[in-house]
């Protein structure tokens, strides 16, 4: 297993290209199970959890090829309904072949995922949404078994917004009989994306955008094709790179980002001193002389999202006072705090409520990277702290982040990969 190997302190500056919406493309790769023909899903980035899902797909039948970041996916049958635990226990997301299943043939056999690093990760809103529209879902053996002639319409109401439920149902009532409504939709920017896909194929969605969804069953779709929307959670954790160890006479400029799409950070940045300048599809971050301690509390889009929050710890961890972060979406998403710990942060976490006492200084150790988005906080807080860290087990980088060791040393920073034994 590789590691990296940051030497701190180093300031960055310079310009750094975002790439395509992890958490976008997995829910497009699934949707061209719904038709047959050629799609052509453009700045697809290349990510270990991409390739865990075109995997998955062709174990299905689908065949995948690759020209720099366009991922064609040719679908002249689908082979398979199931989705085995070998492939779903690597990534959650798998669970998005469920609802295009169901929907188009009426049948799925797909495991049940595993919890994750930071605790469970429940799907009961995916399968009551199905039970909705017509399913008959039965649990056996870790597996969710899923039947049904033909999915009828239905209204739908989430208790809790959820992004993957609310993929999974648009994808599975696309080809209902009749109409659906799903009340309390996500509204993330990669729901939007999806959905305007599903349209270019031939689905008929109102409401994109809110949350109330209203889809008009149809009988067939056809492939289509489209470029995948910047990865807001990459574009976020760069600007905050910029605030933590950017050189305070320069600045770093993202480029190929979507602003409009992480403005809760943009607005938490410039409360802890950062100055931006944003443009239609780039922004430019100069560092604060210091970081202002600033509260976040984490929410469904627009709020601030729950994967920058690690990120937002290592940041508040060398301002100079107190600030509370707060998960509301996932109560106990905090693994990186003794990892941090060990660089020298102050953290003290309570249920789901985070209490940073800023330090102007931390050192650098040897840290374990636990999920994806716990392991950039580290590799935030090696970049600012003296001398050197290592950041272990960075697979769990690599399933996010496309290059970004390559994408820090452009900007400067001394961060290398040790390839590997066991750490
Ligand atoms: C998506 O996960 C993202 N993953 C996650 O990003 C992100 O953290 C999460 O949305 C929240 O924004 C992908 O898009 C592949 P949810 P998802 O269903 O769909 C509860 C990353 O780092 N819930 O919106 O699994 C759930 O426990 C990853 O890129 C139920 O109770 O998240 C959570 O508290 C990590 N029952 C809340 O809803 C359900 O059936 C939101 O979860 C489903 C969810």
């Amino acid at each position: 297993m590789d590691k990296f190997v940051i030497n701190g302190g180093r300031p960055l500056a310079g310009t750094v290209i975002i790439g395509g919406a992890k958490n976008a493309s997995l829910a497009l790769m699934p949707a061209t199970l719904l038709a047959t023909g050629s799609f052509q899903l453009r700045n697809t980035p290349v990510l270990r959890d991409v390739t865990t899902m075109s995997r998955l797909l062709e174990s299905m039948g689908l065949r995948f090829s690759r020209q720099d970041t366009t991922l064609t996916v040719e679908n002249a049958g689908v082979t398979s309904r199931e989705a085995p635990y070998e492939h779903v226990k690597k990534m959650r997301a798998s669970i998005y072949v469920l609802g295009p299943l169901v929907g188009r043939f009426g049948e799925a056999r797909v495991s049940l995922p595993g919890g994750c690093a930071w605790g469970p990760r429940p799907v009961n809103l995916h399968i009551e949404g199905l039970r909705k529209l017509g399913a008959q879902i039965d649990l056996d053996g870790g597996y969710i078994i899923a039947k049904a002639k033909r999915l009828h319409g239905a209204r739908i109401l989430f208790d809790i917004s959820s992004v993957g439920a609310t993929g999974n149902i648009l994808m599975a009532a696309v080809l209902a009989k009749g109409s659906t409504i799903i009340e309390n939709a996500a509204m993330e920017p990669e729901i939007t994306a999806l959905a305007e896909f599903l349209v270019a194929m031939g689905a008929k969605i109102h409401g994109i955008g809110t949350g109330c969804l209203e889809i008009e069953g149809v009988d067939e779709l056809h492939s289509a094709s489209t470029t995948t929307i910047p990865d807001r959670i990459e574009a976020g954790t760069f600007m905050v790179a910029a605030a933590l160890a950017g050189d305070r006479s320069k600045s770093v400029r993202l480029e190929h980002c979507q602003p409009r799409h992480i403005g809760s950070l943009i607005v938490k940045l410039e409360d802890a001193g950062a100055r931006l300048k944003l443009g239609p599809d780039w922004v430019e971050v100069t560092p604060p002389e210091a970081i202002t301690p600033v509260n976040a509390t984490t929410a469904i889009y627009p709020g601030f999202p729950t994967d920058m929050q690690a990120q937002w710890i290592s940041l508040m961890s060398m301002s100079t006072g107190t600030s509370i972060i707060t998960d509301t979406i996932y109560f106990d998403r905090f693994a990186h705090v003794p990892e941090l710990a060990r660089l020298g942060a102050n953290v003290t976490v309570k249920e789901n409520i985070a209490t940073v006492f800023g330090s102007p200084r931390l050192k650098g150790a040897k840290v374990m990277s636990t999920d994806l988005r716990a392991s950039a906080s580290l590799i935030l807080a090696g970049l600012a702290a003296e001398g050197t860290t290592e950041v272990l087990r960075v697979y769990h980088l690599d399933r996010g982040y496309e290059a970004i060791e390559k994408k820090l040393q452009g900007l400067g920073a001394d961060i290398s990969r040790v390839a590997g034994e066991e750490f």
